[in-house]
């Protein structure tokens, strides 16, 4: 009679066994970093939008300032909006403002254009990414 029971009562384990290892598993933490990590800073426009606060001193999305209206800067060529008197260096640039020149431009600007007017840089690739992300919103 045991000997029957301790028969069944073995699968019986086992399948209980299955059934808590494969839960556990579920609440492990879910996958290696490389996984769960897209390559390259990604852009967080919310954020962005805080840290536009401090182009705000010479720009703003809608009105040229000390520096130019910024509305639409993603994909346009420099030097582009009218009625504002950009530099000869960045008239002559012939740079188009993608996300990637964008970056080299906040990087420092008079690496990428020397001669040009703006002097403000932003030293966090992130926070980079963050500003751009919020520009090409603002269309
Ligand atoms: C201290 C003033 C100042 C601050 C702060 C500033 N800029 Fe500028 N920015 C300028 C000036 C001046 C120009 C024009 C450059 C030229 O003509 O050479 C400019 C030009 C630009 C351009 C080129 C636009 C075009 O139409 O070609 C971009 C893009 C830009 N700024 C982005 C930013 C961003 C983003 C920030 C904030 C992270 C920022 N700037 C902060 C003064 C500033």
């Amino acid at each position: 009679m045991t000997s029957r029971l301790q028969t069944r009562a073995a699968p019986m384990a086992l399948v209980l066994f299955l059934c808590l290892a494969s839960a556990a598993q579920a609440h492990a933490p879910d996958k290696p970093p490389a996984e769960r990590v897209a390559p390259g800073p990604t852009g967080d426009a919310v954020h962005g939008g805080q840290l536009y606060q401090g182009c705000m001193g010479c720009h703003s999305l809608d009105e040229n300032d000390v520096g130019p209206k910024h509305r639409g800067v993603v994909g346009r060529p420099a030097a582009s909006v009218p009625g504002y008197a950009y530099s000869k260096a960045l008239k002559a640039s012939g740079i188009t403002w993608t996300p990637a020149m964008l970056d080299k431009w906040l990087t420092n600007p008079q690496v990428l254009v020397p001669g040009a007017k703006m002097y403000f840089s932003i030293a966090k690739p992130q926070d980079r990414a963050d500003i751009i992300a919020y520009l090409a919103k603002q269309k």
